[in-house]
């Protein structure tokens, strides 16, 4: 029997949750085809809604969270993996009700697997992971509405998180003028390091004067907060621009009218990377692997599952940059 190591968060009453490290056999995982040995994972804001109780994300605990997990294939009922195989699985029910990647192994259905592509490491993979893969589809949201570099400046927002600084540095890498929006004065050498040519304060790219239209600037936005920063990138979007919406840190809510679709041709591009369809999916993968690679060691923080506790209350309060991926395999 596998014994292996996983976070378990517990309700201990009264609406307090625990987490700790506890060892599991595989005998505990749900049924599924393919049994993955977790070399990697990531943190991901819906990780840390999920480590805190979050009924949204989660119905039942204890549970073991972690929406991410790259890893090599133990066993698999499957004939396209076999024991070996490299693989990514992000999304679909992974570490919302099904265990996830912040535990050694994961049991999961084929149909959530995709192969890790060559020229990506596991540990890149899950420097990416979902925050990366949800920025490459938002940098693909762009380019399919035909945004191209010589159109104009670019905004980021939440730029010094997981989405926003791979964002960031995809669009960089790939020629765009980028201007991030954060609310960390402190760390702007970091996002002149990932390539943003201008940095502006939350405030900056928040308008709350209730007109429906401002003065064109952004050729597209990539937003990560919702809210006021949202509503206020779309009133600043240039004719025929594009945004991006996939994120509500800052809220949920959206003010605008119609006038900046209706008298600007402005396109507001919603972004779902939990039930991306598996053809996107592995195009997009293919792309971060390849053309949109960047460098993640600018961004990335490696911890381990003894780690993982603080950093989740450091992501919760707004204050961790880039990305953090977790290393499964750690003596520590
Ligand atoms: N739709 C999808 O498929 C999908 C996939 C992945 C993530 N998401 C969502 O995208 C968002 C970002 O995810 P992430 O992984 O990048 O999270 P993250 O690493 O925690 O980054 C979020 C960033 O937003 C900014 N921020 C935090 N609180 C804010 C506030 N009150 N007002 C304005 N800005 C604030 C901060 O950046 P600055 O300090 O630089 O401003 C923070 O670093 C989350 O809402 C997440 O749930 C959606």
């Amino acid at each position: 029997m596998i014994h292996f190591k996983a976070m378990v968060v517990e309700e201990t009453g009264d609406k307090e949750y625990v987490r700790t490290i506890v060892d599991r056999t595989i005998d505990d995982l749900p049924t599924g085809e393919v049994l993955v040995k977790v070399g990697y994972s990531s943190l991901n804001y819906k990780d840390a809604l999920s480590a805190t109780g979050n009924r949204g994300v989660t119905r039942k605990y204890p549970h073991t969270p972690g929406i991410d997990a790259a890893g090599v294939v133990a066993e698999s009922v499957d004939p396209n993996f076999a024991p070996g195989d490299k693989v990514i699985v992000t999304s679909y029910d992974l570490g919302m009700n099904t265990p996830g990647g912040f535990g050694q192994y994961i049991r999961v259905p084929a149909d959530w697997v995709v192969r890790l592509p060559d020229n990506l490491t596991l540990k890149e993979s899950m420097a990416y992971g979902t925050a990366g893969f949800t920025a490459g589809l938002s940098v693909s949201g762009l380019i399919n509405h035909h945004v191209t570099p010589d159109q104009g400046e670019i905004l980021v927002t939440g730029a010094s998180g997981g989405v926003g600084s791979i964002a960031v540095s995809i669009l960089a890498e790939l020629g765009y003028s980028v201007v991030a929006a954060s609310g960390k004065e402190q760390e702007k050498p970091f996002l002149r390091n990932l390539g943003a040519t201008e940095i502006l304060t939350r405030e900056a790219v928040t308008d709350t004067s209730g007109r429906p239209l401002l003065k064109e600037r952004w050729a597209g936005v990539i937003d990560t907060v919702g809210g006021d920063i949202l509503a206020t990138g779309i009133k600043s979007t240039k004719m025929g621009g594009t945004v991006t919406c996939c994120g509500n840190v800052a809220s949920h809510e959206l003010n605008t009218t119609v006038f900046p679709f209706i008298l600007r041709g402005v396109s507001l591009v919603g972004i779902n990377s939990q039930n991306c369809p598996m053809g996107i999916r592995r195009e997009i993968w293919k792309n971060l692997a390849g053309p949109w690679k960047v460098n993640l060691d600018r961004l990335l923080n490696e911890t381990t599952l003894d780690g993982l506790d603080e950093k989740i209350e450091r992501m919760l309060k707004g204050k961790l940059k880039g990305r953090v991926a977790i290393n499964l395999n750690s003596k520590e």
